[in-house]
C-alpha cells in the first residue's frame, strides 16, 4: 500500500500511514515519506511500536544520524546506543529522576521553542521521536511552521530580515535556565554556528524565518538589541494559526523537518515517568533526497 496522508492543520502537518516502519523501506517509498514531508514537515504515524533498532534502521533510510549536544555532555547514557537520544525524565538506575536532577534540565530546555542542533553545521534535517511512556497529564509537543511565519511577515520586515543572519550556540538554553557550570573545553566542543534569519527551505523552496531559542545573537548588531528581535520575530513565529499540538499516545512516532518548524514540549508532572526516543539526522549536502 503506498504511502497515506490525512492532513492534520491547515498549514501543515499530516497524519501517515500506509507504511510498515518496522520493515526496510525501499527508495520509492523514501522517496513518497521525503515527499510528503516537503510539503507538511511534520509527520505522524499512529499506533506502530518500534523498537530501538527499527527506529534506527527507519531513521538511517533518510541520511546519517547525529549524536548532537552529547559532543559536550559527555555523561554515562541509559540507552546502549549514542544515537538514540533518551528524552525522558529517567535517570540510569531506571528510576523517575529527582526533580532538580541535570537529567531533567534537557527535559526543561525541551520546553522551549527550538530547531534541534541548531547550533551545529550541518544542522539537523529531520527529528523522529518515539512515544514509549506518557505521563496522565500534559506532555504534548507543539511544531509550529516558519514557512508560514516567514509569509506572514510584513513586506518591510522580510526586507530588513533578507540580510540579517543569526549565531547560535548550544549552551544558551541552559545558561538560561541558570546551568551555567560548564568547563572552557565543553563551551569550545561545539563552536556557535551562523544561519541567516530568512533562509529557503531545499526541499519546498520556500522561504523560512529561521528562528529559535538557540539563536543568542544577530550579527554585527549589540546583544542586547539582538536578544530582544530575536524574541520578538520567535513570538511571531509561534502565534497560536502556525502551531500544530500533537497530544501524544504511546506508540506514535512523529517525524518533524527542523530547518522549517520549531517544537517544544509542555509542562507535565516531572515527578511522573515520561519516555520517548529520539533520533536526529544530519543535514548533510545530499543526504536528504529532495
Ligand atoms: C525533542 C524535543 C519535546 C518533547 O525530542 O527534540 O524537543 O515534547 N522534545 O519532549
Ligand atoms: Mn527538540
Amino acid at each position: 500500500m503506498p504511502l497515506q496522508i490525512k492532513p492534520l492543520h491547515p498549514l501543515f502537518a499530516a497524519e501517515a500511514s500506509g507504511l510498515d516502519l518496522t520493515k526496510a523501506l525501499n527508495a520509492d517509498e523514501i522517496r513518497q515519506i521525503n515527499d510528503a514531508m516537503n510539503q507538511y514537515a511534520v509527520l505522524v504515524w499512529k499506533n506502530q511500536p518500534l523498537t530501538m533498532q527499527e527506529q534506527l534502521q527507519f531513521s538511517q533510510s533518510f541520511g546519517p544520524l547525529d549524536i548532537g549536544l552529547k559532543r559536550i555532555f559527555k555523561r554515562p547514557e541509559r540507552l546502549d546506543d549514542e544515537r538514540l537520544v533518551d528524552i525522558s525524565n529517567v535517570e540510569m538506575s531506571g528510576q523517575v529522576a529527582p526533580r532538580d536532577s541535570r537529567k531533567n534540565l534537557s527535559s526543561f530546555a525541551n520546553q522551549l521553542w527550538h530547531s534541534d542542533s541548531s547550533f551545529m553545521n550541518p544542522r539537523a534535517a529531520y527529528s523522529i521521536l518515539h512515544s514509549v511512556i506518557k505521563p496522565s497529564w500534559g506532555g504534548n509537543t507543539e511544531f509550529s511552521d516558519l514557512r508560514a511565519a516567514y509569509d506572514a511577515l510584513t513586506p518591510e520586515m522580510k526586507i530588513e530580515l533578507s540580510t540579517l543572519k543569526a549565531e547560535h550556540f548550544a549552551l544558551h538554553t541552559r545558561i538560561l535556565l541558570g546551568d551555567d557550570a560548564y568547563t572552557d573545553d565543553q563551551k569550545k566542543e561545539i563552536p556557535p554556528a551562523i544561519w541567516p534569519l530568512v533562509d529557503t527551505h531545499p526541499g519546498s523552496g520556500r522561504k523560512v524565518l529561521f528562528v529559535g531559542v538557540h539563536a543568542r545573537e544577530v550579527i554585527g548588531w549589540p546583544t542586547a538589541e539582538g536578544r530582544i528581535f530575536l524574541s520578538d520575530l520567535l513570538e511571531h513565529a509561534t502565534q497560536r494559526q502556525f502551531v500544530y499540538t500533537h497530544n501524544w499516545d504511546v506508540g506514535d512516532t512523529v517525524m518533524w523537518d527542523n530547518r522549517s518548524t520549531v517544537h517544544r514540549g509542555r509542562r507535565f508532572d516531572i515527578m511522573e515517568r515520561r519516555e520517548l526516543r529520539r533520533t536526529t539526522i544530519n543535514d548533510e549536502p545530499d543526504a536528504i533526497v529532495h
